[in-house]
């Protein structure tokens, strides 16, 4: 049975991957023409997606991953059956043009405020071998997030 966690790990990966994807095709972006999707994994395994929503005034545009986590609590709240504060333990973003993208800092920031420690993103980067679906703890992608000590 050595090797199952990592097989289902795996597994994990595609079906966020691809539920990434399937939100990218709703997305609404007629002056970008980048179609954006995000998938987050929450610790008790719901998967909640969104896509980015532009508008015609450029700058009230909306992107994938903070509609994800925005729709998330809006329509369930922060806090889990459980009493505790719901926590993403792996985001996947994609976009359907095959270019890489990386989370924007302004989503980076959202996440972090409801992620679990050591959470992942994949997303399609930049690398030596051109863009494929690279993978980055939050805490590197974000080292000096704003936060208010003491609250
Ligand atoms: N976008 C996202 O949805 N997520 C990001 O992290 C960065 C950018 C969207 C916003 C806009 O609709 C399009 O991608 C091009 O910037």
């Amino acid at each position: 049975m050595a090797g199952q966690p990592k097989e289902l790990d795996r597994l994990m990966r595609e079906r966020l991957l691809e539920t990434a994807r399937a939100a990218a095709a709703h997305a609404y972006a007629p002056y970008s023409r980048f179609r954006v999707g995000a998938a987050l994994l929450f610790e008790d395994g719901s998967l909640v997606t969104g896509c980015n929503v532009e508008n015609v005034s450029f700058g009230l545009t909306s992107c994938a991953e903070r509609n994800a986590l925005f729709r998330s609590i809006s329509e369930r709240g922060a806090v889990a059956e459980n009493g505790e504060q719901r926590r993403i333990l792996a985001v996947a973003v994609t976009n359907l043009n095959n270019m890489a993208s990386p989370p924007c800092g302004a989503c980076r920031q959202v996440m972090a405020e409801f992620a679990a420690p050591g959470a992942v993103v994949l997303f399609p980067g930049e690398t030596a071998h051109g863009v494929e679906i690279v993978e980055r703890k939050l805490e590197e992608l974000l080292p000096y997030g704003f936060r208010l000590d003491g609250v």
